[in-house]
């Protein structure tokens, strides 16, 4: 496990998933009865962007630094960013000095009486994140693999609520089946929770057999969006990134419908730049 998110932290693949996490816990919050969020992959939680890590990739410069000063927003990206800014009060307009990763974006949202279970398998991270919520009783720190606390942990008591699947694929399409493992185990357990799962596009066959996948399982409803910033045609780079929703909330379909084509005009390089929106179940 030698991944470590810090030199990742705000890239384009970040902005595209946690916009995407900021409108499905937006969703959820429409109800006013308890859900809990359940993050298998969970992180540090919070990256200091003039850190070593961060420095060296500056990914970030090509991610959430070219959104913060747009205007005209979808309602998401809107409130996503507003989290960042407030996180870095003081500094300077331009530049950016901590990124909040999934579990403290989650934890900025929820509601008093809303739940997280956070699962973070790498100790030194599970010690970041502990610290982080210290303070926060409705946030529970595992320090454990997450695919297996899927089968440990759910349904949760609450019976309403999100999981987002968010690996390193260190393990290249070897995670793929992994996470088609899990999610067999944890639909089985709970049918009706919503289900995120982040994905990298490299070459474009290596992502085909998991939408398939997703096609072939009795699921009632699955949404598949997808931001391509070079062609998938290349195994060396992160072309782009897809997220599968299990189970979306009512009409979720339009919400990234119309957060793809901003988040694509925004952070395309050149000319290439594509979008999609596609159900891979709907009944
Ligand atoms: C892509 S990062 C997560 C980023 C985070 N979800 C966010 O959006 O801010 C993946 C994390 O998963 C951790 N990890 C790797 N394998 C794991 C496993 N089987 N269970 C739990 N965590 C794991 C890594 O240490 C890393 O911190």
């Amino acid at each position: 496990m030698n991944y470590r998110h810090a030199f990742h932290a705000g890239n384009f693949a970040d902005v595209f998933k946690h916009a995407i996490l900021v409108g499905l816990l937006e969703s959820l919050k429409a109800k006013q009865t308890p859900f809990c969020y359940f993050d298998t992959h969970a992180g540090a939680g919070r990256y200091d962007l003039r850190g070593e890590e961060a420095r060296k990739t500056r990914e970030h410069e090509s991610g959430v630094l070219r959104l913060l000063h747009a205007t005209r927003l979808p309602t998401p990206l809107h409130i996503y960013l507003n989290l960042v800014r407030a996180l870095n009060d003081g500094s300077s307009h331009h530049d950016l000095a901590v990124y909040p990763g999934s579990p403290l974006i989650a934890s900025l949202l929820l509601r008093e009486t809303d739940r997280a279970v956070l699962c973070e398998m790498q100790p030194e991270e599970a010690d970041k994140l502990k610290a982080l919520f210290a303070g926060d009783a409705r946030v529970g720190v595992h320090r454990r693999d997450g695919y297996a606390a899927l089968g440990a942990l759910l349904p949760p008591r609450e019976r309403r609520g999100l999981v987002l699947i968010d690996p390193p694929f260190e393990a290249q399409e070897d995670e793929f089946r992994a996470i088609e493992e899990a999610l067999t185990g944890a639909l089985a357990r709970w049918p009706s929770g919503t289900y995120a799962i982040w994905y990298p596009i490299k070459l474009r066959q290596q992502t085909l057999p998991f939408l398939r996948w997703f096609a072939r399982q009795k699921i009632s409803k699955t949404l598949c969006a997808e931001l391509l910033l070079h062609p998938d045609n290349s195994a060396l780079r992160l072309n782009g990134c897809g997220m599968i929703v299990v189970n979306p909330p009512w009409k979720f379909d339009h919400t990234l419908e119309e957060l793809l084509p901003v988040l694509r005009s925004h952070l395309a390089e050149g000319r290439f730049g594509q979008q999609r929106v596609e159900w891979l179940t709907a009944e």
